[in-house]
């Protein structure tokens, strides 16, 4: 079925914009959600170079009680590195990390590399880059929480990558007593620090597992999980739009909103679309695509609009009911469709090539803007 760009028509009923407006066309990028971005490629570089150190230890090292404790940390960083980076796909901006934590990741690949540094000294180091990782973890929810409810929501799972990263560091805290210890006096220290991480890696755990229950760690999520994750964020990106009380606010969010439901749009149409045709359809599926390109068209229109102007909030109007058209057909009918026809697997590779797709298109489209 097609719709009526209605606010195309709107148009014709409305002046022409006024001076005013004309100069606030919308720009489609917000320095703070891209300050944002940057320290979610930050964290998402240092992660890598957590990962890299801990296996660079486990060759390194041959006392068995840290090997093990070394172990288990680095099986929780790797399903990390997932968890943010489809955090940061779910955010919608792709960024290159600051240039100063470039050149940190650098120097610490050095000294790791470095045989004038005992283990004692580099496990002190990375205590400090997973102290870093706390931090910047915790910074980017409390700016979230300041810059839209829409973030909330993409970064909900790191959560658990914080909460994970406060229980390494106590682990990390006793293995530099027992590590330094050993370097120092060739004997093994007083064993209670093994019962001590214990006891502060069960308080961790506590917190870490009602934190669990809140969100999912979808590493390799289902494609309709994924999906449905992306129709939320657009419905309240859409929302904010409506109830936003000034126009920066409502510029902030449709930059936000135009970014993720273009990625979204043409990740549908590389990873899922081709795909699902053989069984929801020849002529359902091609429905799709075309109310996709139709919703691609009001969303380039408002984006020379002013967002104070009434033809912008007609625009958003019909933007919103046909997104709920849209997604309503995909969940309430692809859904059921790629339950019957797909195995888990299938669609869970089908989540993964989507992911793959949404950060190619986030990508260039950092890089254009
Ligand atoms: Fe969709
Ligand atoms: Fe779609």
């Amino acid at each position: 079925m097609a719709f009526n760009i209605g606010c195309a028509t709107v148009k014709l009923y409305f002046y022409g914009p006024t001076e005013e407006e004309l100069s606030m066309v919308t720009t489609l990028t917000d320095a703070k959600r891209t300050a944002i971005a940057e320290k979610l490629a930050g964290m998402r570089a240092t992660q890598n170079l957590i990962i890299n150190n801990e296996r660079q230890f486990l060759q390194d090292c041959r006392d068995e009680k840290v090997r093990s404790r070394i172990h288990d940390m680095l099986e929780d960083d790797e399903k990390n590195l997932k968890i943010l980076e489809t955090s940061i796909i779910q955010y919608g901006i792709q960024s290159e990390p600051k240039e100063t934590v470039k050149q940190l990741v650098q120097q610490v690949e050095q000294s790791m590399g470095s045989s004038d540094l005992s283990l004692y000294e580099k496990l002190a180091q990375h205590e400090l880059l997973k102290h870093g990782q706390v931090m910047t973890g915790l910074l980017i929810h409390k700016a979230g929480q300041v810059v839209g409810a829409d973030i909330e929501a993409a970064i909900a799972p790191l959560n658990t990558v914080n909460f994970e990263n406060r229980a390494h560091q106590e682990q990390l805290k006793g293995l530099l007593e027992y590590v330094g210890t050993q370097e120092l006096t060739g004997q093994e220290p007083d064993q209670s620090i093994w019962g001590r991480m214990q006891d502060a890696m069960a308080a961790m755990t506590g917190v870490l597992g009602s934190a669990k229950t809140q969100t999912s760690d979808n590493e390799d999520a289902d494609i309709m999980s994924l999906i449905f994750m992306d129709h939320q964020k657009a419905k309240t990106l859409m929302r904010e739009i409506k109830n936003a009380s000034d126009s920066q606010k409502s510029e902030e969010y449709f930059g936000q909103l135009y970014k993720d439901l273009i990625v979204h749009s043409k990740a549908e149409e590389q990873a899922v679309y081709p795909q699902v045709r053989s069984f929801y359809g020849e002529g359902d599926t091609q429905d799709l695509y075309d109310e996709q390109a139709e919703m691609e068209s009001v969303l380039n229109q408002m984006k020379s609009l002013s967002p104070q102007s009434d033809e912008f909030h007609a625009c958003l109007q019909q933007l919103r009911d046909m997104v709920g058209h849209h997604t309503s057909q995909e969940e309430n009918e692809v859904f059921p469709a790629m339950r019957k026809n797909m195995s888990p697997e299938q669609r869970e590779q089908m989540g993964a090539q989507f992911k793959e797709a949404k950060k190619q298109l986030q990508t260039e489209m950092a890089s254009q803007m």
